[in-house]
């Protein structure tokens, strides 16, 4: 870590900005994209590959999750990565994971994601505020593919006074649909065209949601959906852009995201649309 640091401090004495793309490894184009987005909003870009065992709930793939590393490090080079920072659990928790001071972001965290994951984003937001800690950045980049994630580590730099830009990155899908995601390579081949019907589903809640259809009636016609695509559905819902319920108090600017979070088999994916009324 000291050599981490010494090299993102000379960078920053000579002025340069530095961003920093937190990924927990086995890269894809996905991961890629963010690395060149980092590059347009900074001079230098260290990418952290770190499978961080404290946002996996028990049962959840921790052990079995891929791990690539000079897959990741070969990737990089070509994406224009200007360092891979790998580090091992104990330079990320010295006293060990279950030790560790944790941050904890009340409300959004309990909700979605967070009440299907206990836990979860207790883990994302502690082992993101050691990785900012650790290299310093001035911006950095997450994808809105973790939706939840992205609000999560907003509200998390806001109230911490982390002096830190965050860049959102855009979905990046497969030409059928489907978000780039490690946990694609889990599913087998007759699921695979299956998996692109959440996105089809996720466009048919927003053209409803504009047709002003009422809200439970597009939540339950997209689970129907899913489920008859063969899906075990955790959630499928339309929440505004702050992920609050649409006839909660408060501004309204029309702003909405329909997610989703369903299985197929053992594999457990995730997506979103954002969109407009
Ligand atoms: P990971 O799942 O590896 O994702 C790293 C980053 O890549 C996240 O910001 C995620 O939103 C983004 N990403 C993944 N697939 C994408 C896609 N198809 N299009 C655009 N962006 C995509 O998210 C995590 O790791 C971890 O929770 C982490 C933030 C690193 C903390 O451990």
């Amino acid at each position: 870590m000291a050599r981490l640091r010494e090299c993102v401090a000379a960078w920053r004495a000579e002025g340069l900005r530095v961003a920093l793309v937190p990924t927990m490894g086995n890269l894809h184009g996905g991961h890629f994209s963010l690395v060149e987005l980092a590059r347009r909003h900074a001079d230098r870009v260290v990418v952290s590959v770190f499978v961080n065992p404290t946002q996996f709930g028990p049962g959840e793939d921790y052990d079995r999750y891929p791990r690539t590393p000079e897959a990741d490090v070969e990737g990089l080079r070509s994406a224009g990565a200007d360092v891979a920072w790998m580090p091992a659990v104990e330079v990320v928790y010295p006293y060990g994971p279950e030790a560790a001071v944790r941050v904890q972001v009340p409300g959004i965290t309990e909700v979605l994601e967070g009440a299907h994951r206990p836990g979860h984003f207790d883990g994302v937001a502690t082992v993101v505020a050691r990785l900012f800690n650790q290299v310093q950045p001035d911006v950095a980049v997450f994808g809105r593919k973790d939706y939840q994630q992205l609000a999560v580590i907003r509200y998390m730099v806001r109230d911490l006074a982390f002096p830190i830009e965050l860049v959102a990155a855009d979905i990046l899908r497969e030409d059928d649909g489907l978000a780039m995601s490690s946990r694609n390579q889990y599913l087998a081949p007759e699921q695979r065209p299956v998996a692109a019907e959440i996105r089809r589903v996720l466009e048919g809640m927003a053209e409803a949601a504009r047709a002003a259809r009422p809200r439970q009636l597009v939540e339950q016609e997209a689970c129907e959906r899913l489920e008859a695509a063969g899906f075990v559905v955790d959630y499928a819902v339309l929440r505004r852009h702050d992920l609050l319920e649409p006839e909660a108090p408060g501004v309204d600017d029309g702003g909405r995201v329909a997610l989703v979070a369903a299985r197929l088999g053992d594999t457990r994916l995730i997506d979103n649309l954002e969109f407009r009324l």
